[in-house]
């Protein structure tokens, strides 16, 4: 059950295939690192929920700063279990293993298990204590409090901004991961780390895996990534007009149902050279 549930987990989140699995790039640390975080959100959420038989509610420690006359003990997530299992789980296919030390397996090794220590952080860090008001109509002059796990999107928002900030790393002479740039200050266990650059994803090219942007759908007024300008890296873009059939004059009838009409309409696309 609980496998089935991360492995739903794992196909939602992380439809990153854009870098190949034979690039250690700043792709590929973010998906190592959403994928542990994943693991730990799920099985944590799991066992505050009751759906496994080895675990519970969480049973953290009433934080220190928390006001005297609240009590601490609701049911929360259980992040010490789901950090834990997460450890096991996601880190065992790496561990299974060991590499020539200097080797580039080495290298992608240490890599993978920093980024998924990474993740999981992401979601420890950003975990915080939650209450529920108790007393005479709503006064809340009593409150429960327990540990709970922030929303996966902020976790995601989080590991995005790690992901731009990823540092380029290298193996030293004793075999460990050093920074590229030794002028950069080192990264922390909660940042993100690639040893590979990413491939030109402007291009297509087999060998890195990359699909190239021809003939991608692009936004022309947009400035961001999905914009006419970077998407098509200055090649430029052709317009269409589309005909594009939509749902429209919905009437709600009682009871229940929507009926609505097919509206076609003609938009313009734009896509990539
Ligand atoms: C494809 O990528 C490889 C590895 O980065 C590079 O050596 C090669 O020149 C690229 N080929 C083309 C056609 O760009
Ligand atoms: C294009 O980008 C603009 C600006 O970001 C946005 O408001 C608009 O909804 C986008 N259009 C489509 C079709 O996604």
């Amino acid at each position: 059950m609980v496998l089935l549930f991360i492995s739903l987990h794992l196909i939602v989140n992380f439809d990153l295939s854009s870098c190949p699995q034979v690039s250690w790039c700043r792709e590929t640390a973010f998906t190592y690192a959403i994928s542990a975080a994943g693991v730990v959100n799920t099985v944590s959420r799991a066992c505050r929920e009751g759906e496994l038989n080895s675990c519970g509610c969480s049973r953290a420690a009433r934080p220190k700063d928390l006001q005297r006359d609240w009590l601490w003990g609701g049911c929360g997530d259980n992040l010490n279990y789901g950090y834990r299992f997460s450890k096991e789980f996601v880190d065992a296919r790496e561990r299974e293993k060991s590499y020539p030390k200097g080797s580039y397996d080495s290298a992608r090794l240490q890599m993978n298990l920093h980024n998924n220590e990474a993740g999981r952080r992401a979601v420890s860090n950003l975990a915080d204590v939650s209450c529920k008001c108790h007393g005479v109509s709503g006064s809340c002059s009593l409150k429960t409090c327990w540990l709970q796990l922030a929303d996966f999107r902020k976790v995601g928002d989080a590991l995005k901004e790690k992901y731009d900030s990823a540092a380029a790393m290298k193996l030293n002479s004793r075999g460990k991961l050093v920074p590229m740039h030794s002028n950069f200050n080192p990264p922390t266990g909660n940042d993100l780390v690639h040893i590979d650059q990413s491939p030109d994803y402007c291009l297509k090219n087999q060998s890195t895996g990359s699909l190239g942007t021809v003939g991608r759908l692009c936004n022309k007024t947009s400035e961001g990534m999905d914009g006419c300008e970077l998407m098509c890296c200055g090649r430029g873009y052709d317009q269409y007009k589309a005909q594009i059939v939509e749902r429209c004059n919905c009437k709600f009838h009682w009871c229940c149902y929507v009926k609505c009409k097919r509206c076609t309409k003609i938009v313009d696309q734009f896509v990539c050279k």
